[in-house]
């Protein structure tokens, strides 16, 4: 792991927002890492956080099982926030008192100032901020729009703490222990409906613990490059290069650390994008001059594919082959020690979740079919710290290009889980020129970046239509469109008619054997993005 200067310890209680603070932290250039609730304390002196932040959560308090911290924590030394659940946590284990309250407040509400509070300073000018008269004192005392999303609250203080805010709902919406430097508040800074939650983020990372915002991704890359440059000094490395943002972020920074020991497999599976094996070629080599082992497959992938209709049938060849594939490029090149991967952050943190169980599975496709046991190569993943976006940004450092890295995500098993039966070269030509016109009218409606994904599916059915004085009788494209922030959950994205309308008469008028597009309007759950 690269040595950082600053960083941020959040604590996880299964709060659907703890990774959103992670990113909060992360935007004010904070390095910040996830644990579960009951990180060990070990752990946390040997991470050697500047600030601790615990998590909103589910449960109650007072519920058997509850979750809660080792209580070290509080006497840790380093500034501690806890946000919602986490503010109940430390009321109850530093001897305040929660309550389970019957009225489960839940939305945007309003917050009064009722102390000079470090957390709360300079929010004046946030949206929506007033100065209102007390209506006790008829002191004026500014009052914010929060976000509360909460059963139990805090209702009397643990010794030593101080009121910090009150909201109609929640008289103790915010406390603070001065000299320990404990901060509690109810509601959640860390989501857009709370507007001065990024000041409010601001004040507890740069005024409460002091600290100057130094991780960027700059620092990220020379870091990183300098790691990776040490650790594989005079080892081969191999890497999976698909085309997709992760890979080739993850081969242009070891690159850049080890150059030509890092060998780079491409591979044409046969059921890739129009020009796509092209494209990724030129552009590897010729723009980034990676060592690019091109490997033309596509012939060996589609015989295996011949007359397979079932869906995880065509991902297990596709899957299996490739590792076949790979493996021949490795014995090509000998002597490799490595694999890397383009893993992200999101796949690997080990948070709670109240309604799935632990969610740290590693998704099965970032791990090359168990390739690293496989070739008995140890596994160097440059990214898993980061998320998507700094993904990017460490790409935009890199000098890849814009229109690569906000390449829209594409599967590893291609158009053949976009061909609904059988796989063949005919129904690959249809689909890809369908594709590349829709991929053409989002780029044009400046659409493309915008969405989650938006591609074309070729459908088994065929449909009679009208061209010219003959009837046809052809095929069907689906449009498939949707937004999404990680593709657990997605919906179809409401493009405008006239998009539709565009990119339906051009797939009709220019695809051959298609006379019918249809867009499909199901959101995930319970369908899913793909159609098999
Ligand atoms: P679904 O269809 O499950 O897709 O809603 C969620 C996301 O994962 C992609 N996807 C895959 N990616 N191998 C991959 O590398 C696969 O077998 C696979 N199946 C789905 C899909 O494009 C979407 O982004």
């Amino acid at each position: 792991m690269t040595a950082h200067k600053e960083k941020i310890l959040i604590l996880d209680f299964g709060s659907q927002y703890t990774q959103l603070i992670a990113r909060r932290v992360r935007e004010e250039r904070v390095y910040s890492e996830i644990h579960p609730y009951n990180y060990p304390i070990d752990k946390i002196r040997d991470f050697a956080p500047n600030g601790v932040i615990l998590s909103g959560g589910p449960a109650g308090v007072y519920e058997t099982g509850a979750p809660l911290p080792d209580p070290a924590i509080f006497d840790f030394g380093c500034p501690v926030l806890g946000i919602c659940y986490g503010m109940q946590v430390m009321g109850k284990i530093l001897n305040g008192k929660v309550d389970a309250s019957s009225n489960r407040e839940y939305g945007r509400t309003r917050m009064t100032i009722t102390n000079d509070a470090d957390l709360f300073r300079g929010l004046e000018a946030t949206p929506g901020a007033t100065l209102d008269p007390d209506q006790a004192t008829g002191q004026a005392l500014l009052t914010i729009p929060v976000w509360m999303s909460h059963g139990d609250k805090v209702v009397d203080l643990p010794p030593g703490f101080t009121l910090m805010a009150k909201s109609s709902s929640a008289p103790f919406a915010a406390m603070q222990h001065t000299s320990r430097r404990l901060y509690g508040v109810q509601f959640h800074p860390e989501v857009v409906h709370t507007p001065a939650g990024k000041e409010i983020i601001r004040n507890f990372l740069f005024h409460i613990c002091g600290l100057k915002g130094l991780w960027t991704m700059k620092s990220f890359v020379a870091e990183t490059v300098a790691e990776m440059a040490e650790r594989l000094r005079g080892k081969n490395v191999i890497c999976a290069l698909s085309g997709g943002v992760d890979s080739t972020v993850t081969a242009a920074l070891l690159n850049q650390a080890i150059g030509v020991n890092l060998f780079c497999v491409f591979v044409d599976n046969g059921v890739l994008r129009k020009k796509e094996a092209a494209r990724v070629v030129k552009m590897f080599t010729e723009s980034m001059q990676l060592n690019l082992i091109p490997v033309d497959a596509a012939a060996r992938f589609l015989a295996k594919l011949e007359g397979v209709t079932d869906p995880e049938a065509k991902r297990k060849i596709i899957g299996q082959e490739f590792i076949t594939v790979f493996e021949e490029a490795a014995a090509t090149i000998g002597g490799v020690d490595y694999l890397a991967q383009g893993t992200l952050y999101p796949d690997v943190i080990e948070s709670i979740s109240f309604r799935g169980g632990p969610s740290s599975t590693i998704k099965s496709h970032h791990n090359v079919g168990g390739l690293p046991e496989k070739m008995n190569l140890k596994l160097v993943e440059p990214l898993r710290e980061l998320f998507k976006d700094e993904v990017r940004e460490v790409g935009r450092e890199l000098g890849i290009p814009e229109d690569l890295i906000q390449r829209q995500p594409f599967p590893g098993p291609g158009l053949a889980i976009r061909i609904l039966g059988a796989v063949n070269e005919a129904d690959l030509a249809i689909l890809r020129d369908a594709d590349e016109i829709i991929l053409e009218e989002m780029k044009t409606a400046g659409l493309y970046t915008q969405v989650w994904q938006s591609f074309a599916v070729l459908l088994p059915v065929r449909t009679v239509g009208v061209m010219g004085d003959g009837r046809t009788y052809d095929r069907v494209i689906a449009l498939r469109c949707v937004d999404s922030l990680d593709a657990m959950t997605a919906d179809w994205s409401r493009l405008p008619y006239d998009l539709l309308g565009n990119i339906s008469s051009r797939i009709i008028n220019e695809v051959k054997g298609v006379n019918r597009v249809v867009y499909d309007i199901s959101s995930k759950p319970p369908s899913t993005i793909e159609w098999e």
